[in-house]
């Protein structure tokens, strides 16, 4: 797959093509959605173990595999200077692709960055000829819960201990062949924590 480049906005495959028709400004800095590179590691380690509890951050060891890891993809939302958020997605068996995370800095959260990543990341897993998203999340993270019903994902499996034997989880998806992006109304992803190829959504 090649890469287009527009500005500092890396393009594989497209995903961002039709970026300009979707305008978020937080803090009066415009956000623009990019790949996610190895220089985004520092703020993605530190952002992720501040939004989750030590049993679910991933470690930064992690975070360096998922750049090299040919099967893990990541988008970037970056304001001004701020990595206001990104998107951990990989692809998986069955033609499903997995969220593996979904982080947004708080002082950004509410503003739709965390709708127009699920967006992306469901525009890469069409392009590359995927049927699902699947994700998992804390049983006890209503405010995401809700975040993936809006978009259209369903609880498909309730998972016992999941998440270190300390939390619950719900193992979320979406049927993206068919439905679409993820917007007000309708949406889906999957995750598991601390394993590169499953996710914690
Ligand atoms: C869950 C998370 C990724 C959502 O990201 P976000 O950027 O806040 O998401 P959005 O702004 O697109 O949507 C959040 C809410 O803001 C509202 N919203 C969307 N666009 C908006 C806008 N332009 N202005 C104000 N509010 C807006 C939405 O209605 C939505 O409400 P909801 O509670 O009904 O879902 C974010 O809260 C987060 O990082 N949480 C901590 C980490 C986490 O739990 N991740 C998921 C792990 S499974």
């Amino acid at each position: 797959m090649t890469g287009k480049k527009t500005g500092d906005t890396m393009e594989p495959g497209g995903i961002f093509a039709r970026e300009g028709a979707v305008r978020i400004i937080v803090h009066s800095s415009k956000v623009r959605f990019r790949k996610g590179e190895y220089r985004d590691v520092p703020a993605m380690y530190s952002l992720d173990n501040r939004l989750f509890m030590p049993y679910a951050a991933y470690d930064l060891e992690t975070f360096q595999e998922f750049i090299f890891n040919p099967s893990i993809f990541i988008i970037a939302a970056q304001a001004g200077d701020d990595l206001a958020g990104f998107l951990v997605l990989s692809t998986g068996r069955e033609r499903t692709m997995t969220v593996i995370t979904i982080d947004v800095e708080p002082s950004y959260q509410d503003h739709g960055i965390g709708t127009r990543l699920m967006a992306l990341g469901e525009r890469m897993a069409r392009m590359k000829k995927m049927a699902a998203m699947l994700l998992q999340v804390a049983a006890g993270n209503g405010p995401a819960i809700r975040f993936y019903e809006r978009l259209g994902y369903y609880r498909t499996r309730f998972m016992k201990g999941y998440y270190g034997g300390v939390e619950d989880g719900w193992e979320m998806k979406k049927d993206i062949a068919t439905a679409k992006l993820a917007s007000k109304g309708d949406s889906s992803v999957s995750t598991e924590r601390r394993k590169p190829g499953n996710g914690r959504g």
